[in-house]
């Protein structure tokens, strides 16, 4: 993909940049032109995956997301897009193949409607979720399951009309840290939430997203702007 194809399919803009860590944006409704030549990147799994996809617009979305990741990510490791390795852990969370000198570089991705987030970092592993904010009719009960008591307390006492926005900072930051650490939230999961570093953004407006990375031993305290959650008090199953 040339740099305007990349551009026509979506600007890439930092998000958010933080030390070692990157968070980049990428939109994904491009023309039908452009999600072909970006398509020409992907491996023959990926592309048997584009084709399962029941909706046209699911599946634009996802070769876009997948072929700017490929994109960002050959260009870190100075090699073509359609080299770039792909492997995957027991339950799903993509990294970079072994075979690649791809050093410590980690990335993660999410994408809500049409917009992605790819997380990048060269040292620690990181995990990032991004949601649309909208109203969800079982948000309480999710909350109720899914928050510490701390998060519940505090998401319950937000007035009715931030209830959206306060119920997905929570909810992105569960997600992140579950990818970080590469399990789905509907297991148990070991989380230890001091273990990350945890950051709310906006990727654009109307969305919100988290991005976490594993704490060193000298990072300082983190309240940059986020709270720990705290533990889940309940594994529980996806919000939509
Ligand atoms: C993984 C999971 C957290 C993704 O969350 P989501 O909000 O649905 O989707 P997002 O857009 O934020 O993230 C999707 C991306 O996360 C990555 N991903 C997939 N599985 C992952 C995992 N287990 N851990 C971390 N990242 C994962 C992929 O890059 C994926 O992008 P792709 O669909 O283009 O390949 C969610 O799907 C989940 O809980 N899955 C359950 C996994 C599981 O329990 N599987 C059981 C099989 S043993």
């Amino acid at each position: 993909m040339t740099l305007a194809a990349e551009q026509r399919c979506g600007v890439v803009r930092p998000a958010l940049e933080n030390g070692d860590l990157e968070v980049l944006v990428l939109g994904l409704d491009a023309e039908p032109e452009v999600i072909s030549t970006v398509a020409g990147c992907l491996a023959e799994d990926e592309r048997r995956r584009a084709e399962r996809f029941a909706s046209e617009r699911d599946r634009r979305r996802f070769i876009a997301t997948r072929g700017q990741l490929r994109h960002i990510l050959a260009a870190r490791l100075e090699i073509a897009p359609s080299d770039v390795e792909f492997e995957y852990a027991p339950q799903g969370k993509p990294h970079l193949s072994r075979r690649m000198a791809a050093g410590d570089l980690h990335f993660s991705v999410s994408r809500s409607e049409d917009a992605a987030v790819i997380a990048l970092s060269n040292t620690r592993e990181v995990g990032v979720d991004i949601e649309a904010v909208r109203p969800i009719p079982e948000a309480d009960h999710i909350a109720a399951l899914c928050f510490s008591a701390s998060e519940y307390g505090s998401y319950c006492a937000l007035p009715t009309e931030a209830r959206p926005a306060g119920f997905f900072q929570r909810w992105t930051r569960l997600e992140a840290i579950s990818k970080a650490i590469g399990c789905g939230l509907a297991q148990h999961i070991p989380l230890n939430e001091q273990d990350w570093t945890v950051h709310t953004f906006i990727p654009n407006p109307g969305y919100i997203g988290a991005v976490v990375v594993q704490k060193r031993l000298e990072d300082p305290h983190d309240g940059r702007g986020t709270e720990h959650p705290g533990a889940p008090r309940w594994p529980c199953g996806k919000g939509r």
